[in-house]
């Protein structure tokens, strides 16, 4: 017997192998006890007098102390941004501004592997995510709109754009890095200042981008930031020095707070909630679709609003890209966000995580068939194991609702036709996957479908030159590329 005959049945089976731990450094971030407010450029102590714990979702150990902004304090910020607004910063020579935002970038930059330990930290994603994602799209959105700055006139030709004053920006907890940069950037190229409230689970790197302002020696008050839950937000809603609203976050708030601002003439950008179809043909390249099905869902652990939560696929290669999506599913590592082998993370809260769970018990109950590889799941912490449900009815809540976690909903159709039906099928309209070597079918589904991005054989593709919204209940408005600086200027014609 040869040597390679007699090893084989011992070699281990793939799903054996181990990965050894390759742990991201934790000291690289060292969070101070406590974080006051930034207000007018300084850290200040809240007046509301009070504070709470933001903490890891990973092992449910306490960060650090963050200040809850009440009403007084978000009058003191909203103040501080319009002095900074009136004092020069919205007639500052445009490429002056872009000079700042040129800094930030390159700060960011300079401290990514910081900025990503603490927002893995603070969140539960995996390193992996906030290192080659959330960072480097962050800083990409500054060196973006620091290059619009002083072209406005370029971008908006014979009309003469003008800031609007001071934006009011909330923002949600699945990209708090990122999502800040979105809402920042192009804010400042436009010449507005800001107050910005982070989500209540995430508020560290938030609080991290204010030591980046004074690093960058942003003028004091052109950037503020207010911590708290959702009652913070809702005063900065209800201030009536703002001159701008732009919200992030479920669709349920997205509509309070249209409420809110109706008859005010506030121009307001909402990004909410989705659904997306991923449509594979039975024409596409399999394998390559089945990594744009993970990345789609599993990516962030499904805490994306454009995630491929409906999985849409051709009769035909149902079975066969079923059976491969289920064995890839068996590759993914669940566990400690700061792992760099770890593909999905911990869950944002527990109230996300009883969210999900309760989703998943309905599409149970409705008679969905339900598959999750074997996974040892940390027993302290938030998890979830990545999920996928097939045999789903279109009524079924798993087939409408947002999860907003690690759980497919597999459907099937016959035609482009149904495919399309089935796509739009849904109050949403944020964002759909299209799976075909056809180019002519890519055009003739992208026309077709009502979601603000179309993906082609990829997905979760983000690039700051590329506006990204909603349609119906996704919101409205447009962020990145020129639409995206629209949202943040008014025009004297
Ligand atoms: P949320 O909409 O309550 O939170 C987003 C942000 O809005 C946070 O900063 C929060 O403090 C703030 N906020 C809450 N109530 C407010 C109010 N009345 N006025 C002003 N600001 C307010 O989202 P939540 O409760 O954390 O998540 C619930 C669901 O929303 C998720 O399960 C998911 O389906 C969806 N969601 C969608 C997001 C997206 O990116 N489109 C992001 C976060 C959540
Ligand atoms: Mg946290």
């Amino acid at each position: 017997m040869s040597d390679i005959e007699h090893r084989t049945p011992a070699a281990p089976a793939p799903l054996d192998w181990e990965y050894a731990p390759a742990p991201e450094a934790r000291d690289i971030v060292s969070f101070r006890e406590r974080y006051g407010l930034y207000i007018g450029g300084e850290v200040v102590e809240p007046r509301s007098g009070e504070w709470f714990t933001t903490s890891s979702p990973a092992d449910e150990s306490p960060l650090a102390e963050v200040a809850q902004a009440g009403g007084e304090d978000v009058d003191l910020a909203v103040g501080a941004a319009r002095a900074a607004y009136a004092d020069g910063w919205s007639s500052l020579r445009p490429a002056e501004r872009a000079k700042y935002l040129f800094r930030i970038a390159r700060i960011l930059q300079e401290r990514a592997r910081e900025l990503a330990v603490a927002e893995s930290l603070d969140g539960g994603k995996p390193i992996k995510e906030s290192r080659d994602v959330d960072l480097p799209l962050a800083a990409a959105h500054f060196f973006y709109h620091a290059g619009w700055a002083d072209k406005l006139e370029y971008a908006f030709p014979s009309r003469t754009p003008r800031p609007l004053g001071v934006a009011a920006q909330i923002i949600p907890w699945n990209f708090p890095l990122l999502m800040l940069a979105w809402k920042v950037a192009p804010a400042l190229a436009c010449g507005n200042t800001v107050v910005l409230k982070p989500a209540e689970t995430t508020p560290l790197t938030a609080l991290m981008f204010a030591d980046v302002c004074r690093q960058a020696e942003l003028p004091a008050g052109v950037v503020n930031i207010v911590t708290g839950d959702g009652s913070t937000g809702a005063e900065l809603v209800r201030h009536d020095g703002i001159d701008k609203l732009a919200f992030t976050g479920s669709t349920d708030v997205g509509k309070a707070i249209q409420r809110e601002l109706a008859g005010r003439g506030i121009p307001i950008t909402l990004e909410l909630g989705g659904k997306a179809a991923n449509i594979v043909f039975d024409d596409c390249a399999l394998d390559q679709a089945v990594e744009g099905i993970v990345n789609g869902i599993y990516f962030n652990q499904g805490h994306v609003c454009c995630a491929g939560s409906r999985l849409l696929v051709q009769e035909s290669i149902a079975e066969p890209l079923i059976g491969k999506l289920k064995r890839r599913l068996q590759t993914l590592r669940v566990g400690d966000p700061l792992d760099k082998n770890t593909d999905v993370g911990a869950i944002n809260s527990r109230a996300q995580l009883d969210k999900i769970r309760e989703l998943v018990a309905s599409g149970e109950a409705d008679g969905a068939e339900i598959y999750q590889p074997p996974c040892v799941l940390p027993e302290r912490g938030y998890w979830f194991a990545p999920t996928v449900f097939t045999n789903v009815a279109q009524s079924s809540r798993i087939a409408t609702e947002e999860i907003f976690g690690p759980v497919l909903s597999v459907l099937t159709f016959r035609t482009p036709d149904e495919a399309v039906e089935k796509a739009n099928n849904t109050p949403y309209g944020l964002s759909a996957g299209v799976w075909t070597e056809k180019g002519s079918r890519i055009l003739w589904m992208a026309s077709r479908l009502r979601a603000g991005v179309v993906w082609a054989n990829t997905f979760n593709r983000f690039d700051p030159a590329s506006p990204f919204g909603g349609y119906k209940e996704s919101g409205f408005g447009r962020e990145g590329g020129r639409h995206g600086l629209e949202a943040y200027l008014r025009f004297d014609e």
